[in-house]
């Protein structure tokens, strides 16, 4: 029972975070695009007035015409929206569902006893240290380094990097992606948290007062955002990258994360540039092409690359009764209709193991699991390295039975 109650925080933790993962990403996208396409009015009574730049748009069935004001307009109504909480939800259900699958859940996939034995204990501290000192060390170098924005992005690059190769050296492979994505979408929040928002704040109030707003809270909120921009494509990929074990559960799990990433910044900053085009007149292609090219490269490096060992005397069908045998030894008590192993309420992912059938539909899913050592979860049951490579050896001759 207490199993089946964690599938449904689960379920609505994930949904309700997508959701508002979405209308934050999602919004932020659309500011980003909106101050690229901006162009300066033409009507001289908006110029009088203090707006820098307008756009028109067609959407849903009607007609928009954005402003943005060069400072702080001449009065503000007494309604203004503000885009906070899309960010600040997005976290909370971020943080809840790494408490439900990371570290609450039954047996624990942020622990790899082959890559470091940490108690769950240890393993939960280390995940929150990741969280709150990246905040911290990030938020020390942009104040610090406030006026040099490209020597802190090169600092930026390599810190993260090495947070990507520390947390590989820490945990499983999904847990590390995770945590990185966690440790860098935990500063996009904290930005909008303690920086972006309080300095609006600052200039509203400064507004209300009728003095000119200190110009510095615009700066900090400008250089934030920058970054937050930056960061979603990297964020993005690790959310889903637990789906895609070819990537984490490589030989170099930190250095395909650290590709990855800087795949998905270099696509986001042609982006950038691109919704600038009426500005600057033509966009390079040289980010974009080096994005894709980069996942090119990790893609190729990345294929399975052992040919099928098709040296073996015995018939298709003992063949598959020995990896029956396997199966049955190493994976059924959790991947059957009644799971044995405690905590489970029913075969995870809907995958069961306990019928030649099954076996045979889930064989491509079960070789991804099988190479990146994701299973069996945490080894629990003892599967040796000659039983691994037996299974994926037979799958890949073609699976005979
Ligand atoms: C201790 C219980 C346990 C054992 C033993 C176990 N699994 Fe799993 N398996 C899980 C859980 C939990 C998940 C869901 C993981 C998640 O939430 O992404 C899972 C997911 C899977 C998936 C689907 C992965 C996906 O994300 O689509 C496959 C395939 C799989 N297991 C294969 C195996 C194989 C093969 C074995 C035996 C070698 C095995 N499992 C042993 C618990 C177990």
């Amino acid at each position: 029972m207490e199993a089946y109650l964690f599938d449904w925080l689960s379920l609505l933790g994930r949904w309700l975070h997508m959701i508002t993962g979405i209308a934050w990403i999602g919004a932020s996208f659309y500011f980003v695009w909106l101050d690229n396409h901006l162009e300066a009015p033409q009507d001289p009574r908006l110029r009088e007035a203090g707006v820098s730049g307008e756009l028109w748009a067609v959407h849903g069935g009607g007609f928009y015409n954005p402003q943005k004001y060069a400072g702080t307009p001449p009065s503000l109504p007494a309604k203004l929206h503000w885009f906070k909480w899309e960010a600040y939800t997005a976290w909370m259900t971020g943080m809840f569902m790494l408490g439900v699958v990371y570290y609450a859940g039954a047996g624990s996939p942020l622990i790899d006893r082959q890559v470091a034995d940490l108690s769950p204990a240890l393993a939960l501290c280390i995940g929150l240290a990741f969280l709150a000192g990246g905040w911290l060390i990030y938020d020390q170098l942009c104040k610090r380094l406030a006026s040099q924005n490209r020597l802190l992005a090169v600092i930026l690059a390599v810190l993260t990097s090495i947070a990507a190769w520390g947390l590989c050296q820490l945990f499983s492979g999904r847990g590390a992606y995770i945590h990185f994505g966690a440790m860098l979408g935990t500063i996009m929040v904290a930005n909008v948290f303690f920086v972006i928002i309080p300095g609006q704040r600052a200039m509203v109030d400064a507004a209300h007062a009728g003095i000119a707003p200190d110009p510095q809270h615009g700066r900090r909120g400008k250089q934030r955002s920058v970054h937050n921009t930056y960061f979603t494509l990297p964020v993005l990929f690790t959310m889903i990258s637990n789906h895609y074990p070819m990537t984490w559960g490589s030989a170099l799990p930190w250095l395909t994360l650290i590709g990855i990433a800087f795949a998905g910044v270099a696509i986001r900053i042609w982006f950038v540039m691109r919704h600038k085009q009426q500005v600057t007149g033509k966009t390079s292609p040289w980010p974009l092409l080096a994005g894709i090219a980069g996942l090119i490269v990790i893609a190729l490096v990345l294929r399975p690359s052992a040919g099928p060992d098709t040296n073996t005397a015995d018939t298709p069908a003992a063949q598959f009764t020995k990896v029956q045998q396997i199966i049955n030894a190493r994976c059924v008590v959790c991947h059957a209709a009644a799971p044995a192993q405690p905590g489970f309420a029913t075969a995870p992912k809907g995958i069961r193991l306990d019928t030649p059938e099954q076996i045979l539909n889930h064989a491509h899913a079960l070789r991804a699991q099988l190479a990146a050592r994701a299973m069996p979860l945490g080894n629990v049951t003892n599967m040796t390295d000659q039983e691994r490579s037996a299974v994926i050896a037979w799958i890949d001759r073609g699976a005979p039975h």
